[in-house]
């Protein structure tokens, strides 16, 4: 199995993070897999807000529902596209999972937790200054971690059809 395949068939989301920093150039060069995403006609049409500092951090967690860890996380990165754009979410998922993959390549855990449509997007934009036209998709929580996850996963026999369904 290959490198790529073997981070792709290991990932978990982790939700718990041991007290260590990321160093802003492997931050950088997370975000920038995620800058390097596909999008529909390559508009290009995301923004990322990696927040570092633990008011922040804290302010992000309050806000998400279901995403309280990401006050004990290195960092949080908020995806955000412009709304306007035909393919915002799937461009910005897109970017997301790049984003997942390129943490974990470095050893670093993540959890993607769900900003697109949520009752806090608008909270999340305006708390991190960000224009009107933009749109929350993601947040990510990152972080170096001691725990791993053991998660029930469909058989690829149950989903993969050859051809044509039957
Ligand atoms: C669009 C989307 C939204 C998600 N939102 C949340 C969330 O708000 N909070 C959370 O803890 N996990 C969230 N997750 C993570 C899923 O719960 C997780 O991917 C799923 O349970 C499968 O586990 P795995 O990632 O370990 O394979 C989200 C995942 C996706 C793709």
């Amino acid at each position: 199995m290959n490198e790529v395949v073997k981070l792709l068939k290991e990932r978990r989301s982790i939700r718990e993070y041991i007290k260590k920093p990321i160093s802003r150039e492997i931050l950088e060069d997370i975000i920038d897999c995620g800058r390097l995403a596909p999008s529909a006609r390559n508009i290009q049409p995301w923004l990322f807000v990696v927040v570092t500092e633990q008011e922040g951090k804290q302010q992000l967690a309050n806000l998400a529902t279901h995403g309280k860890f990401i006050a004990d996380a290195a960092a949080c990165v908020a995806v955000f596209c412009e709304r306007d754009q035909q393919y915002f979410l799937e461009d910005g998922s897109a970017a997301t999972q790049n984003i997942i993959i390129a943490a974990k390549s470095y050893g670093i855990d993540s959890c993607w937790v769900a900003g697109n449509g949520k009752e806090y997007a608008e909270d999340v934009r305006e708390f991190l200054n960000v224009p009107e036209n933009y749109t929350l998709i993601s947040l990510i929580s990152l972080g170096y971690s001691d725990k791993t996850a053991e998660r029930s996963k469909k058989q690829l026999s149950e989903v993969l059809k050859w051809e044509k369904y039957k």
